[in-house]
């Protein structure tokens, strides 16, 4: 059947996806992290792999693995959010959609130790760094990318969305309640809104994240198709 056309929805579709936590390190035995799982972005990954797509993921550390039978994934583990930036700048631009599900850490320790470090009386004060924005300088250099983040968040969910889609220039985010029951960090399911750059929201209602990652391509796919006609 070879000769046959692939007439899955994202075949001869390459997609870069980011998924878990960065990891900021302290010293060798202590860092800073988030509570990200990195299931959304796994969900993703074999969502689009089942929907004929090349997949690249890019993923912090994690204790999940990729469904079997989704072999031909490439997946690049990185632990910091600059390894992140790296790795996403590197595989970026031959990419048709880009989705950062990642929890990347926004600060890391501005000097780290080689040595374990020791405690002393009083209190301990690490000073912290921004790390890069890595979906920021993805939206400024990208040409036809369909570029898709998500935005964390326990409040003010549309106002602070909007923002992050035009300051980043996405072309869509996925707006992610983590404080709901249901949702977020760890859950087995989601509950999001899809949010487009002309502002068109789609509700995606609970449902498990690999439900809600395949109603997520969807939705893209029908933003790219809208955008070519
Ligand atoms: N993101 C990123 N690089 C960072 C921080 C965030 O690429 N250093 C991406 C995330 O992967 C996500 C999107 O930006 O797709 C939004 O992340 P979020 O933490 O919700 O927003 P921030 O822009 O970091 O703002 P804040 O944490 O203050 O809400
Ligand atoms: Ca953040």
């Amino acid at each position: 059947k070879a000769h046959q056309q692939d007439t899955r929805l994202l075949a001869g579709k390459k997609v870069l996806i980011s998924a878990g936590p960065t990891r900021e390190k302290v010293d060798p035995v202590r860092f800073f992290s988030n509570r990200s799982t990195g299931k959304m972005g796994y969900k993703l990954a074999e969502a689009a792999y089942e929907l004929g797509a090349d997949v690249t993921l890019v993923s912090g550390p994690v204790h999940i693995h990729l469904e079997s039978g989704v072999g031909s994934i490439k997946l690049v583990h990185v632990t910091t959010a600059e390894d992140m930036y790296q790795a996403m700048m590197d595989n970026f631009a031959k990419q048709d959609i880009v989705i950062k599900a990642a929890a990347v850490a926004d600060y890391r320790p501005k000097v780290t130790y080689d040595e374990k470090m020791k405690k002393q009386d009083g209190n301990l004060h690490i000073e912290l760094e921004r790390t890069k924005d890595i979906l920021k300088a993805l939206g400024e250099i990208k040409t036809n990318q369909y570029l898709v983040g998500f935005a964390a968040e326990t409040q003010k969910l549309q106002e602070y969305g909007q923002d992050k889609l035009r300051r980043k220039n996405l072309d869509a985010i996925v707006l992610n309640n983590v404080s709901q029951q249901g949702a977020g960090f760890g859950s087995d399911t989601n509950i999001v809104t899809y949010l487009n750059k002309n502002l068109e929201e789609y509700k995606i209602p609970k449902a498990s994240k690999k439900e809600v990652a395949i109603q997520i391509l969807q939705y893209i796919l029908r933003d790219m198709k809208d955008e070519k006609a």
